[in-house]
């Protein structure tokens, strides 16, 4: 397990402290995080990463960035109950009012789900309930649809299902690979997710205000 305690959290009462939970590349995690930093989430603020993922793409950077984390592999701690245990003790030191699922590929248990129901978020690239799960942009070639996506969605106990929040849709091209669908895709994201964080931090300001 590695946590990093680099930015201690110091809360100010007009902050919603975010954090984002990722296991890969994170450029959702970055984009977010910049957007933080150029005061564009409506008085949202990314404190901590926290990913079951140590040396993915978004911890590394985390770690360039001096942005908090708390790190472990599932089998480390002796599956998903240990790890989401432990997971919500550090988002709870953190006082973590909305967390952002980002990349973060795996369901949510009720350990970490029930504290945060309603102030979880998630993003998939396809327009749900189109292509759930693993590999969308892959699911959307194979479909030959014309036309894919990217749902921001509340987190619910299912894979996928909550209720959404706000959908953009994506062009497919014949002419598309995997690598060009997915940039498209990425493009969008990185501009919807911060748009509805910023929705929500603005919403959550006046009501969030004391500590889970
Ligand atoms: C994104 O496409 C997101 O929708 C999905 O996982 C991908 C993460 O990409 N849940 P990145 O790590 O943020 O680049």
């Amino acid at each position: 397990m590695t946590t990093s305690t680099a930015s201690a959290p110091a809360r100010s009462d007009d902050r919603v402290r975010i954090a984002v939970l990722a296991s890969g590349t994170g450029s959702n995690f970055r984009n977010l995080v910049e957007c933080s930093r150029a005061g564009g989430l409506a008085g949202g603020e990314v404190v901590c990463l926290v990913s079951d993922r140590p040396d993915c793409g978004a911890a590394r950077w985390a770690d360039d960035q001096g942005i908090a984390s708390w790190r472990a592999t599932h089998k480390s701690l002796g599956g998903r109950d240990a790890w989401e245990a432990q997971a919500v003790g550090y988002l709870r030191e953190q006082r973590i009012d909305l967390i952002v699922l980002a990349g973060y590929m795996r369901v949510v248990g009720a350990a970490l789900l029930l504290p945060w129901e309603g102030r979880m978020i998630n993003i998939h690239p396809s327009l749900l309930p189109a292509f759930p799960g693993l590999h969308a942009p892959a699911q959307a070639l194979a479909a030959g649809v014309s036309e894919t996506g990217v749902t921001v969605h509340f987190v619910d106990s299912g894979m996928d299902t909550g209720p959404i929040l706000a959908q953009r849709s994506v062009p497919v091209f014949p002419s598309d690979s995997l690598t060009t669908l997915t940039a498209r895709i990425h493009e969008v994201e990185h501009a919807l997710l911060p748009s509805v964080v910023g929705q929500l931090c603005a919403r959550y300001q006046h009501s969030v205000n004391e500590s889970i």
